[in-house]
């Protein structure tokens, strides 16, 4: 059976973007066809200036959200990367198959690292390392296929050429993972800025809408959404980038075409309205699992437990194989 693995780094409050752009999929189609590990990256969130009671704070929040948003442990599995220590193990071996000249070639680490600078902020090593804790994510559970956004691709194909590389210099040992992404994808954009990705660790705009905002607030978010001054409602991305993210958006929520939409609606101020709807409605079930679930952290505890139980299990023969090919000695 395919293997599926995702990760989400908690270093923010998980926003209508996750949600249309992965989430969703995770839980209604990927659980199901395929078997599932979808992870809290908790160590992914150390890789720049953190507060620690923050992020063991949105782990949490991340892990009720995934479970809120239909993830079923009995169905894949929901787990924080720190409670396995089979990916730190992987991750060292890793780094000593990668080089330093491939990791300081990733984009992101170009473009963290030079914004760490100019905030006067030092660089952390593990920020340059990260694609190789990554790789270890993935590749610890033999993961078939990796469901991220563009901007995760370039670490998913260095993944490839590491397992490429490890089994051909020490013996097969990994299965080759590839990157996908849903046919249609669901590409939010910043109400305020939608040139720009709806992304969880960005600078508070007011263009964001956080799964767990009251409906006001969604609502006024979506009022105050940056269109332009054409008149009426057509859809063209290039031309109207606002108009555009609000129909898909639209589209995303109802199941129906963007241009379709686009003639429903005579003018901005009806489309918001309809928007603001559609997105409260699509969050309301959510929003009150999400309650359900806070109020019983324990069941919320014993669900991550048993799912650092069954990775750990499913990790160990591989990591540990791993170890060997490499030279180490067996314990
Ligand atoms: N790097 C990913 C991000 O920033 C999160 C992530 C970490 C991940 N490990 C992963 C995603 C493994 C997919 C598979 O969004």
């Amino acid at each position: 059976m395919t293997r599926i693995f995702s990760g989400i780094k908690p270093t923010g409050h998980l926003t209508l973007g996750n949600y249309l752009g992965a989430l969703r999929r995770w839980a209604d189609e990927d659980q199901h066809r395929a078997e599932s590990l979808f992870c809290v990256v908790d160590l992914h969130a150390l890789t720049v200036e953190h507060d620690p009671a923050r992020v063991r704070r949105l782990s949490r929040q991340a892990a009720t959200l995934l479970l809120a948003a239909g993830l079923d442990p009995a169905t894949c599995t929901v787990f924080v990367q720190s409670h396995v220590d089979e990916h730190a193990r992987l991750s060292y071996v890793l780094e000593c198959v990668a080089t330093d000249g491939e990791m300081r070639r990733m984009i992101q680490y170009k473009e963290k690292s030079a914004r760490a600078q100019v905030a006067g902020q030092s660089v952390r090593l593990s920020l340059l390392t990260y694609p190789a804790l990554m790789a270890a994510d993935i590749l610890a559970y033999g993961a078939d296929e990796v469901p991220v956004g563009e901007d995760q691709t370039q670490h998913v194909e260095l993944t490839r050429d590491l397992a490429v590389r490890f089994n051909q210099r020490y013996g097969r040992t990994f299965v080759v993972p590839r990157a996908t992404r849903p046919a249609v994808a669901a590409r939010v954009m910043d109400l305020q800025d939608p040139l720009d990705k709806m992304g969880k660790s960005h600078e508070a705009t007011g263009g964001i809408v956080y799964l767990l905002d009251e409906p006001d607030a969604v609502a006024r978010k979506v009022r105050r959404a940056v269109t332009d001054s054409e008149p009426g409602v057509s859809y063209d991305r290039a031309a109207r980038p606002g108009v555009a993210n609000l129909l898909e958006i639209l589209a995303a929520c109802t199941g129906e075409e963007p241009e379709k939409l686009a003639d429903a609606y005579d003018g901005s101020g009806a489309l918001k309205a309809a928007v603001a709807e559609a997105v409260v409605e699509l969050l309301r079930p959510l929003r009150a699992r999400h309650a359900e679930l806070s109020a019983d952290p324990e069941y919320v505890d014993g669900v991550l437990r048993d799912g650092a139980a069954r990775a750990r299990t499913l990790a160990r023969p591989r990591v540990d194989a791993a170890y060997a090919a490499i030279g180490l000695l067996p314990a």
